[in-house]
């Protein structure tokens, strides 16, 4: 098992490109089930969540044409002879649930295993069967599968109760081959969401609203194939600029819409760094120590989840006491015990954490154990001094694009170990 060797108190430094987006091009990459054309994405991140969507496409039976290495994909779902998600592979990634939508609208069936709870909560997918219920599906619930059926999808009226984006990109892209319209109400806003429409829409999908609370879409009879390049990452991008902050560097992320990032930024900056943002670059300059700050997590446009675990290592450096609140996942604060192990001082309540910044954290073996934890605790390596290691790295492998390469290129002193 790959390990990742980090010597801290290096400072970050320079320019640094986004690779594409992960969790835009998951849902993206499963859309071309809906089309009868081939779909050729660009900027596919090569990364073990793509290699295992990749696989289960072409257990499906769709034609994969894998050239990742340049980070590009051609996809080509003529037909289709599986409809199933298994539950070795939805339990090891549970974005795979969103094949549902797809499958039911384009063939009419799907057999896809319930996620079941993962490290970070119970995370269940009742949303995303309400949705399909309301454009016609049947939906049965057997030996830890979901079993849909339905003969053509129609339009409907569909409100979600909470702004899932799983949900939004799963009904969304039924929607997008069902008969007639579809309204959905109170959508995820998530940029992920308006870069899954894009994509629909260059296979020839009618969709209109996308990153605001109402999306509409009239169903077409056949979707065509497409060129399209997936979006940058901006929970990557932010993990750099934290990065930087964290070892009072300055870094440039080139290949993302600032916009895309900015309830993160004003936390930057709320936290004293320099920010200067471009139509497809941010960059940040640390002016010295973090100042402690406060925050809680929302849906797009409030502060994401996903860089949540990122911030509570700055906080564990900054000058003062901070909160950190998380409201969308209720067990997301796995990577405080192993922050702790650098000498961070947090003290956790229900779905509160208390930080009290230290003048310094010092390296310390440690155990990743989720995606954006592993992130945290490679942040918290990089400001720590001496040597950390982080185990299970395979959490980031599933998220982050060479993530060792990209930050030795900023003067981290990091290394794989096999
Ligand atoms: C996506 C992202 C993930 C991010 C999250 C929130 C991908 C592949 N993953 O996950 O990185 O952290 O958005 O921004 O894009 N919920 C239900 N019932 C449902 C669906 C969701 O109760 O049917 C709950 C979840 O348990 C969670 C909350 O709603 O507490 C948010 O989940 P959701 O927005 O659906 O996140 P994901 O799409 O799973």
């Amino acid at each position: 098992m790959d390990k990742m060797r980090i010597r801290g108190g290096k400072t970050l430094s320079g320019t640094v490109q986004a690779s594409g987006s992960k969790n835009a091009a998951l849902p993206i990459l499963i859309s071309s089930l809906l089309s009868e054309g081939a779909c050729n994405f660009s900027r596919v991140p090569n990364l073990q969540d793509i290699r295992t969507t990749l696989k289960l496409l072409e257990q499906m039976g769709v034609k994969v044409q894998n050239d990742l290495q340049k980070n590009r994909v051609c996809l080509e779902a003529k037909t289709v002879s599986q409809f199933e998600a298994p539950y070795d592979l939805v339990r090891t990634m549970r974005a795979s649930v969103v094949v549902l939508g797809p499958l039911l609208a384009r063939f009419g069936k799907a057999k896809v295993s319930l996620p079941g709870g993962c490290a970070i909560g119970a995370r269940p997918i009742n949303y995303h069967l309400t949705g399909l219920e309301k454009l016609g599906a049947q939906i049965e619930l057997e030996g830890g599968y979901v079993i849909a059926s339905a003969k053509r999808l129609q339009g409907a009226r569909v409100a979600f109760e909470f702004p899932s984006v799983g949900a939004t990109e799963n009904v969304m892209m039924a929607a997008a081959l069902a008969k007639g319209e579809s309204i959905l109400e109170n959508c995820a806003r998530e940029p992920e969401i308006i870069d899954l429409a894009g994509a629909l829409r260059a296979m020839g999908a009618e969709i209109e609203g996308e990153g605001t609370e109402e999306i509409r879409i009239q169903g077409k009879d056949k979707l065509g194939g497409c060129d399209y390049p997936i979006m940058g990452d901006r929970i990557e991008a932010g993990t750099f600029l934290a990065g930087a902050l964290m070892t009072g560097g300055a870094v440039r992320v080139e290949g993302l819409a600032s916009t895309h990032l900015e309830a993160v930024l004003v936390k930057f900056e709320e936290a004293g760094a320099k920010i200067v943002r471009g139509d497809q670059f941010i960059e940040l300059q640390s002016q010295g120590r973090a100042k402690a700050l406060d925050i809680t997590t929302q849906p797009f446009p409030g502060f994401p989840t996903d860089m949540q675990a990122q911030f509570m290592a700055i906080m564990a450096v900054a000058d003062g006491a901070s909160v950190v609140t998380e409201t969308i996942f209720e067990n997301r604060f796995m990577h405080v015990p192993e922050l702790a192990r650098l000498g961070a001082d947090i003290t956790v309540r229900g779905n509160t954490a208390m930080i009290r910044g230290q003048a310094k954290l010092i390296g310390a073996p440690l155990m990743a154990t989720d995606l954006r934890a592993s992130a945290s605790l490679i942040l918290g390596g990089l400001a720590a001094q001496g040597e950390t290691v982080v185990n299970r790295i395979y959490h980031l492998d599933r998220g982050y694009e060479r993530m060792e390469e990209k930050l030795s290129t900023l003067g981290a002193d990091i290394e794989r170990i096999s």
